[in-house]
């Protein structure tokens, strides 16, 4: 991929972001052990049920989506990063689904960074999510930082991600955790808007679920084990920076169909959604068997987001036809009748 940020030298948050698109392209910081292979559902051979009619369409953050679907927070800040998220933008729109943009940290700090974030033009009805890692709360963020986020995108409210370890393992990381709880409460309160806990890849357990749902958020983004991993991503950074930080913690995390199962049995009713390593349409189908409301992917639309909008609505195309061949072969006709599809769990 050619080292693209734009004209002007780039910002050392701007570098970064630039330095994770680049590595996350890379195959080799895909993780293993989603747990969703320890599922299969009970084929139905006679489904009384026809492909055409089954209906995706659900609400989250109430707002309606065409496919229980979401674009998981990636990139902005620089100008590649604008194209990928205008890609990704327009593809949701034309698939009525939901979508995040990546942490707008680095418009809050670079100014002219903004109009990479801002997808509204092309996205005009999808549900948007700005996005800022909780972790700057501690780090002179608060409620203003995160309503300018909201409001220079136009968003439907606010993605605050959880990311100890990677902060752990980053060389510049910001590794203050204390008093979080009570700083994303104060932002609940106050925004105006709804907030949405997400881990990055490490996955929410059901203390840490309680808390956060204590504290307002108005839904959790699991996001767990399996997927991108962000300790192999900063552990390459830290290596070609000369500041190796081994392999210890490379297996480190909750996996996701594990996340999942745990926090929808503590908190019945909250909005939930499932992410880390989510790879095709079985695996969106049994994240909503096992109690997501919606399931969301990154890294594999990231190259085809480096192409055009149409290819990211073929890869996401093909996600949603095979929920619904999921759906065919249990006999649901829609996501109430998936949630209670017979699912087998192996030992
Ligand atoms: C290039 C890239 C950048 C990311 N940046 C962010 C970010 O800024 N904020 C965030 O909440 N998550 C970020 N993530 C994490 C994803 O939202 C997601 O939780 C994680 O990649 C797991 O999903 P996946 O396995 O489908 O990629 C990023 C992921 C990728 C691949």
């Amino acid at each position: 991929m050619a080292r693209t940020g734009g004209k002007k030298p780039l910002s050392p948050t701007q570098r970064r972001k630039l330095e994770h698109l680049e590595l996350c392209l890379d195959p080799s910081v895909e993780g293993s052990g989603t747990g969703f292979d320890r599922y299969a559902f009970v084929h139905n051979a006679l489904p009384e049920t026809d492909l055409d009619e089954i209906d995706l369409s659900t609400t989250f953050l109430g707002k309606r989506l065409k496919a229980p679907v979401s674009i998981s927070s990636m990139t902005g800040g620089f100008e590649l990063a604008r194209k990928i998220n205008r890609n990704l933008a327009a593809a949701a729109q034309e698939l009525g689904l939901a979508m995040g943009v990546g942490s707008q940290r680095v418009a809050l700090e670079v100014p002219g960074a903004a109009d990479s974030f801002q997808v509204r033009d092309v996205a005009p009805d999808i549900l948007l999510l700005a996005n800022l890692g909780a972790v700057q709360l501690n780090y002179g963020y608060g409620v203003a930082e995160c309503r300018r986020a909201v409001e220079m995108i136009g968003a439907d409210g606010l993605i605050l991600h959880l990311n100890v370890l990677q902060e752990a393992a980053q060389p510049e990381g910001n590794r203050n955790f204390k008093g979080l709880q009570a700083r994303i409460a104060e932002v609940c309160a106050e925004l105006g808007a709804p907030v949405v806990a997400k881990e990055i890849g490490f996955g929410i357990s059901a203390d840490a679920a309680r808390r956060l749902k204590s504290a307002g958020v108005s839904a959790i983004d699991v996001a767990g084990r399996g997927g991108t991993s962000w300790y192999a991503v900063e552990a390459k950074r830290a290596a070609q920076q000369g500041k190796p930080v081994g392999s210890a913690f490379a297996d480190w995390g909750i996996p996701t169909e594990e996340a999942l199962v745990q926090v929808r049995a503590a908190l019945p009713d909250i909005e939930l959604v499932a992410s880390g390593g989510i790879r095709n349409g079985l695996d969106i189908a049994k994240s909503i068997a096992l109690g997501a409301n919606i399931a969301a992917l990154g890294q594999p639309l990231l190259a085809p987001a480096l192409e055009s909008a149409d290819k990211v609505v073929q890869s996401l195309a093909g996600l949603i036809g095979e929920i619904k061949v999921a759906m065919l072969c249990v006999g649901a006709r829609d996501l109430a009748a998936l949630k209670k599809a017979p699912l087998a769990r192996r030992s």
